[in-house]
């Protein structure tokens, strides 16, 4: 028998430790869970990706009565830089959101596997890493890459 231990590294910053451009961006994703749609759970998810030549573009979760065809706000996201600038690979992404009672989660927002899954395809379509920032109010994770939230994941290397 073999072990395979697989480490993933996590900063944790309090939002007046962010630089200037991370503060911007985590408003950013805090702002755009103001334009979410989410009649149905009553969870509002904001997301904002700055691309590598500063552009950035927010987008949040967008419900449908049919409940499996509304997006996470991660996808609407990556989706639309993807489809609007394909050429920027996306440096960072932040995501923020709030409950139903439109407080902001304290502890960091995990994004769901899916997202995750969208994000690593994200980050290796530009082979480039993309860093991540969950924020909640009682700290901010930063992690370095995609891979750090999708350990042992399933990439297109797979069907080779
Ligand atoms: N949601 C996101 O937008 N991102 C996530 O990573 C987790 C879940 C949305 C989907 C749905 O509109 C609502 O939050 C409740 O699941």
């Amino acid at each position: 028998m073999k072990e395979l231990n697989l480490q993933i590294d996590i900063r944790i910053y309090d939002e007046a430790e962010l630089d200037a451009a991370d503060r911007q961006l985590v408003a950013a994703a805090c702002e755009a869970t103001q334009r979410s749609y989410a009649p149905y759970s009553h969870f509002s998810v904001g997301a904002a990706a700055r691309l590598a030549d500063g552009t950035i573009v927010s987008g949040s979760n967008q419900e449908n009565a049919a409940y499996p065809s509304g997006l996470c706000a991660e996808r609407t996201t990556l989706f639309y830089a993807n489809s609007r600038y394909p050429d920027q690979p996306i440096r960072t992404l932040a995501i923020a959101a709030r409950n139903d009672r439109g407080e902001y989660l304290k502890a960091p927002i995990p994004p769901c596997g899916a997202c995750r899954q969208v994000m690593l395809e994200t980050e290796s379509r530009h082979a480039t890493p993309m860093r991540v920032l969950l924020y909640g109010t009682e700290g901010i994770y930063e992690l370095q890459k995609v891979g750090d939230l999708l350990p042992l994941s399933f990439d297109a290397t797979a069907m080779e």
